[in-house]
């Protein structure tokens, strides 16, 4: 089978990554539909914070160790001059989520949370139950900055636990153990979260089929509202990449993939994406957006964005500069901009498929119109070929992937390739 990793990279799992993926252009063209957006899809804001404790051996975010004192108030105040910036650009639109990702953004004290969240409420509409995530660090966090994040505004947390089990926390360079992991999460408890997410990772070096499910139950038992569960992928530009570790192959990753999800469904978290998995309406309206090909500002070292422009009739993405020092000197100036580029009728389609097909109900006729602009007729044969591979299903009205068109999610996104 033809790999779209050749194309766009490794197995994307995180959205942050199919961001970056996306962000690859294909060179083609096939046909010339003329765009017709009628309404603008929903707008959401990512907000990224570059540094962490340490830098984790198989992580390729932009993120790196803090050395020295971490220049809190001076990047809050490069995000609110980058954010006046690109205020023209999302005139008049309601914001319906925020995240702040990394990085690890619960290094910053609440007080600067505070002000940032107060200065964003100046700037921008917030929609009336507005979900504003913050990605925490177990080993970052205790009771009191939870309490106080939650008093500022933040009514979702992220939780990167990755795994309760010493060893395997070590192998990861994770600066926090498995107990910790667990205070984290009854400490975000107590400052009053009833709506937290807790990323874990399987497939990890050594692990076995059993390991996997103690982590699993671990985190149910916890009670999160939402799971992450991500596969260990090895990236290029990390240490696992030069020196990687003995990992579970391919088949037991994959049936440790489908326990997960049995076990989860078991207990209540129905998987909505391929790594993503929510008790009943607790699904993270941030991520979702993403991956129904909605909107969103980007601020902050390496922030990437995406923005459909109604007089244009474009979408257009753009990125900025991701060394945090290059940012903090050019937040206020055109040099904070690293790159941007309007999207081909193509390049929109292949998106639009790379993004929706993660999730387990896929799409339908109407966000395909609605977010790409073009008639689902200009991908009537692609459709046709993936049903006729097992991969896709037309489900009252919805088009879906099946369960091989998840596991191989790639070759299914590949179809949508011009020819
Ligand atoms: C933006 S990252 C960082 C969150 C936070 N800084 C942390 O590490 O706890 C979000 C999540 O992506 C997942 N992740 C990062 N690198 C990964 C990789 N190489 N393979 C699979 N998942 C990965 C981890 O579960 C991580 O918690
Ligand atoms: S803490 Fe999170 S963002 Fe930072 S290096 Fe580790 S995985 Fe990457």
């Amino acid at each position: 089978m033809t790999a779209l990793g050749d194309l766009l990279g490794p197995p994307l799992l995180c959205p942050v990554k199919i961001l970056f993926a996306a962000t690859i252009a294909v060179h083609y063209s096939r046909l010339s539909i003329m765009y017709q957006f009628t309404r603008l899809p929903p707008l959401t804001l990512y907000i990224h914070f570059p540094w962490c404790v340490r830098k984790c051996p198989y992580c390729d975010f932009n993120s790196h160790e803090v050395r020295g004192e971490l220049a809190e108030p001076a990047y809050i105040d490069a995000l609110l001059a980058d954010l006046e910036q690109e205020l023209p650009r999302i005139w008049g639109r309601s914001v319906s989520s925020i995240f702040m990702g990394g990085g690890t953004p619960s290094l910053f004290s609440a007080s600067s949370i505070d002000r940032l969240l107060s200065s964003l409420r100046a700037r921008l509409t917030f929609a009336p139950n507005i979900e504003i995530t913050l990605e925490a660090n177990p080993g970052t966090v205790e009771q009191q900055r939870f309490a106080e994040f939650h008093a500022a505004g933040i009514n979702r947390l992220s939780i990167g636990i990755q795994s309760f089990q010493d060893t395997q926390l070590e192998h990861l360079g994770r600066i926090h153990n498995g107990k910790q992991a667990i205070c984290a999460v009854e400490a975000a408890h107590k400052a009053g979260f009833d709506n937290f997410n807790l990323d874990l990772m399987f497939a990890l070096p050594g692990q076995s089929k059993q390991s996997a499910k103690n982590d699993l139950q671990t985190a149910i038992d916890l009670s999160p509202s939402h799971i992450s569960y991500y596969q260990l992928t090895i990236e290029p530009n990390t240490l696992f990449h030069t020196h990687t570790p003995v990992l579970p192959n391919d088949e037991l990753a994959w049936a440790m993939q489908c326990e997960g999800q049995a076990h989860l469904d078991g207990a209540g978290y129905t998987q909505y994406e391929i790594s993503a998995y929510a008790k009943v309406e607790r699904q993270c309206r941030h991520n979702l957006n993403y991956w129904q090909f909605g909107d969103y500002l980007g601020i902050g070292a390496g922030a990437h964005d995406k923005i459909t422009d109604m007089a244009q009739q474009t979408i257009t993405r753009c990125w900025k500069v991701k060394h945090p020092d290059a940012y903090l000197s050019n937040a206020a100036t055109e040099q904070r901009i690293a790159g941007s580029r309007t999207l081909s009728q193509d390049d929109t389609t292949l998106e639009f498929m790379l993004n929706t097909l993660r999730l387990t109900h896929g799409f339908n006729n109407e966000l395909f119109q609605q977010h790409t602009g073009l008639p689902l007729s200009s991908i009537e044969a692609a459709m046709q070929e993936a049903e006729s591979k097992g991969w896709l299903v037309r489900n009252r009205g919805c088009i879906q992937p099946t369960e091989e068109g998840q596991r191989f999610h790639n070759d299914l996104v590949t179809l949508f390739l011009p020819a």
